[in-house]
């Protein structure tokens, strides 16, 4: 039984594509066919892009690398791998943060995730058949104030996770990851095709690439780098625990690289698809988070065979939902597993009935006229509380923490014998370039952003 936990506990991924797809996995999520295209929107378009494309280049890919870095060297969970890799007590606080923030996303993305499955039975139902824009407003609220359906799809996402995670890191995380990313693409690539040759959808690209700075502020800038966060899933010990899966010959730098790329490309190619139908409909690009819900299914209820389209559109966004979730679940699996000694299945239960029981908060706190709804903590629902708490503030503080962890606290050597695997890569140039940002660049950017969100300064 010892032997067989041990085996399940240090399962890796089989091969560096296995090592791609399930880290693209984590990444592309519901951050963004959901989230990347509201904030744009609420943000102020181009103006919000480029700052997260920043944030992404200087923040994100190097703290990426921090955490594989953690990660592969000590073949750890969030937590124990501060342990084994020699640092003093105070810095495992990165890893428990992790996990509250692994919980806190939890509450909220399985409520959003339980919206797109139960769009995704809407659509095999053919209920969006021939919808018009009010139609589809109203469809919308329906979803989301339940109270019993969107309770009960957030139970069945649980489910679902659950199921994969307890199957295991081959099996489960690598089998899915693997099959089903490279369809999300094409499908987002037709939805692309569809969306910018409707009438009126110049207007949705000068919206997406134009910047407007004006309407970009200190607010907006935090969010962004929030943003970057989230879509990367960096600052909790998340990349981490992937990276303690992945294969001894992986290229750390490239495969952080690639990921960053390849999760942008997927955000912009659902801003494509999103913002000229949102023009081309005269619907106002900042319209929150219903954004994907309501203009989606008019984006594909115009199309010959729409209907199968919208089925597959929804299935392989629940598709990006749930491989996302099982990376943030895994976490506090992969803790409780080495740390506390649980076996995979339990911990997997455990870990998830806890974000079901509060996540029904989130749920419900969503219909601002029930009696969860009106409850207001720092001027937030639960729903939103739990996403700014998480998204803007635990996130990019951990990820500054890794940052300094790694730039000031680890030795050399260390880190290029790791990044270089054992020297066999060749890339010295390379790591020490990355190390000048990490040190130089990454931290003080950080704080800037932060400063200027709390007023200290104005960038
Ligand atoms: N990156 C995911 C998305 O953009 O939807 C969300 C996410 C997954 C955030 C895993 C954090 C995390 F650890």
């Amino acid at each position: 039984m010892e032997e067989h936990q041990k085996s399940l506990k240090r399962e890796n991924f089989s091969s560096g594509i296995a090592v791609f797809f399930a880290t693209l996995g984590s990444a592309v999520g519901l951050g963004n066919i959901w989230r990347f295209p509201y904030l744009t929107g609420a943000n102020g378009g181009a103006a919000f892009l480029i700052v997260y494309l920043i944030c992404i280049a200087f923040i994100g890919i190097p703290v990426m690398v921090c955490e594989f870095y953690i990660g592969r060297k000590t073949r750890k969970n969030a937590v124990g791998a501060f342990d084994k890799i020699g640092a003093s007590k105070g810095w495992k606080t990165i890893g428990f943060a992790g996990i509250v923030s692994a919980f806190l996303i939890m509450f909220f993305y399985s409520c959003v995730a339980g919206w797109v499955y139960s769009y995704l039975f809407r659509a095999i139902n053919g209920d969006f058949a021939g919808i018009n824009p009010d139609a589809s407003g109203a469809m919308f609220t329906k979803t989301i104030l339940g109270p019993m359906p969107p309770i009960l799809w957030q139970m069945i996402v649980l489910v679902v996770v659950s199921l994969i995670l307890i199957a295991g890191v081959q099996k489960g995380i690598e089998r899915i990851t693997k099959t089903l990313m490279p369809v999300l693409f094409i499908l987002i690539i037709i939805c692309d095709i569809r969306a910018i040759t409707l009438p009126g959808a110049a207007q949705g690209f000068t919206f997406l690439f134009k910047p407007d700075f004006s309407s970009l502020t200190a607010a907006g800038i935090l969010t962004a780098l929030g943003l970057a966060f989230f879509k990367l899933s960096l600052g909790m010990g998340t990349m981490m625990t992937y990276g303690s899966y992945f294969t001894e010959d992986n290229n750390l730098i490239a495969t952080s690289a690639k990921v960053a790329i390849s999760d942008t490309i997927v955000s912009l190619l659902a801003g494509i698809a999103i913002f000229p139908a949102v023009f081309s409909f005269g619907m106002k690009p900042g319209a929150g988070p219903g954004l994907l819900f309501i203009t989606i299914p008019l984006v594909f209820s115009k199309i010959p065979l729409g209907n199968l389209l919208l089925v597959a559109f929804f299935f392989l966004t629940s598709i990006a939902a749930t491989t996302a979730m099982m990376s943030l679940v895994e976490v506090p699996v992969a803790y409780l597993t080495e740390e506390k000694g649980m076996n995979r299945k339990k911990a997997v239960i455990t870990t998830t009935a806890i974000m079901a029981i509060i996540g029904i908060l989130a749920t419900l706190s969503v219909d601002k006229g029930s009696v969860l709804g009106k409850v207001s903590i720092l001027g937030k629902g639960f729903f939103d509380l739990f996403d700014y708490i998480s998204s803007n503030i635990l996130l990019p503080v951990g990820g500054l923490l890794i940052a300094v962890f790694v730039g000031y606290f680890n030795k050399k050597e260390s880190i290029v014998n790791e990044l270089s695997n054992e020297g066999t890569l060749k890339n010295t140039k390379l790591i020490n370039i990355y190390l000048l940002i990490l040190r130089f660049v990454t931290p003080v950017l950080l704080i800037l952003v932060f400063l200027n969100s709390i007023g200290l300064i104005k960038i």
